[in-house]
């Protein structure tokens, strides 16, 4: 690295690329003072417009902002290769090919930095991989895609459809034209591979991440949950089971009292617990141009700072699939003599405990929502399974889990 100087190559000039572009021009002069080396962009690429080569030829830090895995793959590898530094915006490639860059960065001895790849400008990657090296993290969750917190958002206090709150997170720019990778789980799934691997320091692939997403959710389940005092959001959990480890995306209720409960809108937030720290909860922006250019440009000014942590997998731990936990249950049912006494023999059978039930007429028909203790997710479901066969029943039964636990 030059000493007056730190050269930039810049790969990717959309909504992220344009305002780190802009970012780095207005903040270069800050920068200098703190770091003593003056970082400036010598090169950009884009689809329409200059030469990779050139550019890694000239290039101290490579910045890649093109997003999904292949070419933006190939460019960091080289980059990493040819014993550059790289920051990356990019939670697809981080989490699908992780082994493989981490590997290439240590061997060429330069930095990988991804702070912006999970909750936009919430620095949880350095609070995780820095800041609390010195404990032992037991569980990493939280809120870590925008699109689907505002839709949730939208519906519980609109009490739009799921189809109209998307239209309205796509008019507002919260969701793109093809949201699917949101709806679905897909982009919390890889956001939370990453928190994993490094809270855990473990080897976790997406496919090692069990993930739903929201596009079930009717506007009746939120409002009844708020009957029972609940609110849902779209949750990342990562935690430490027994041996092993558990990584999984879903929808769940929350009780008010849950710190993560009034974040709302195309807000992140994350919690780390450990033994040792309680907890600690961050939330903020976790998308947006400038925003996500600000993650990106405070990983270029640790590069120009010192060392970077190794995010080498100390040790290969089990993923737990049958998980403890709490659900809540829809069941639109015939209204008449012994139905409730058959569920609840059902799931007695199946040792699953009711915590709360509403009952609703709905003229021959009755509405029943419950909210089951925590217990194994196998019960639950065997339970589930021997309702849905009930002849009683008019709707396949809805279920959604539910965090328990109410925090002061
Ligand atoms: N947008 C956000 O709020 C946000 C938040 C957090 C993280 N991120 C991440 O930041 C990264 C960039 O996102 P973005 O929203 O800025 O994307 P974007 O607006 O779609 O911009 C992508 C840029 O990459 C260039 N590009 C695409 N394919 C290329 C190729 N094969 N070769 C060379 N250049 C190529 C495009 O070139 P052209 O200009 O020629 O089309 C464009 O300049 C992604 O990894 C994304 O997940 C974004």
């Amino acid at each position: 690295m030059s000493r007056e100087s730190c050269s930039i190559g810049l790969l990717g000039l959309g909504t992220v690329g344009t305002a780190f572009h802009e970012l780095l021009g207005r903040r270069a002069d800050e920068i200098e003072a703190i770091c003593e080396r003056r970082p400036r962009i010598d090169g950009v690429l884009r689809r329409s417009e200059g030469d990779f080569e050139e550019i890694l030829a000239r290039a101290d830090i490579v910045v890649e902002l093109i997003g999904g895995t292949e070419p933006a793959r190939e460019y960091v590898l080289r980059a990493l290769e040819a014993g550059k530094h790289v920051v990356s915006a990019n939670k697809q490639l981080i989490a699908q090919h992780g082994d493989e860059l981490f590997a290439a960065a240590r061997a060429a001895g330069v930095q990988l930095r991804f702070e912006a790849a999970v909750a936009g400008v919430v620095p949880v990657i350095r609070v995780i991989s820095e800041s609390l090296a010195g404990t032992e993290m037991t569980r990493v969750f939280g809120i870590v895609n925008g699109t689907t917190n505002f839709i949730l958002t939208e519906m519980a206090n609109t009490g739009a459809t799921y189809a109209s709150a998307l239209e309205r997170a796509q008019e507002l720019g919260y969701a793109e034209a093809d949201p699917t990778d949101d709806i679905t789980g897909a982009d919390a799934a890889a956001k939370m591979a990453i928190l994993a691997r490094l809270a855990f320091h473990t080897p976790v692939n997406l496919a090692d991440v069990t993930f739903e997403g929201i596009a079930e959710i009717q506007p009746d389940d939120i409002a009844y949950a708020r009957d029972l005092g609940l609110s849902l959001k779209l949750l990342g959990v990562a935690e430490r089971v027994g041996g092993g480890i558990s990584v999984r995306v879903f929808p769940c209720f929350l009780y008010r009292g849950h710190p993560l409960a009034p974040v709302e809108g195309p807000f992140n937030a994350v919690m780390v617990e450990a033994p040792a720290i309680t907890e600690i909860t961050m939330s903020g922006p976790g998308a947006g141009g400038t925003e996500t250019a600000t993650a990106v440009l405070g990983d270029v000014v640790s590069i120009l700072s010192g060392d970077a942590p190794v995010h080498e997998p100390r040790e290969r731990l089990d993923v737990v699939r049958d998980i403890s936990s709490a659900f809540y249950l829809h069941l639109e049912v015939a209204d008449r003599h012994g139905v409730l006494a058959q569920i609840a023999d059902v799931l007695g059978r199946n040792e699953v405990s009711v915590r709360s039930v509403v009952q609703r007429g709905l003229g021959n028909d009755a509405r029943l929502v419950m909210v089951m203790h925590e217990g194994p997710e196998s019960r639950f479901d065997a339970a589930l399974e021997e309702i849905a066969s009930l002849d009683f029943l008019r709707a396949a039964p809805r279920a959604i889990r539910v965090i328990e636990e109410e925090f002061v």
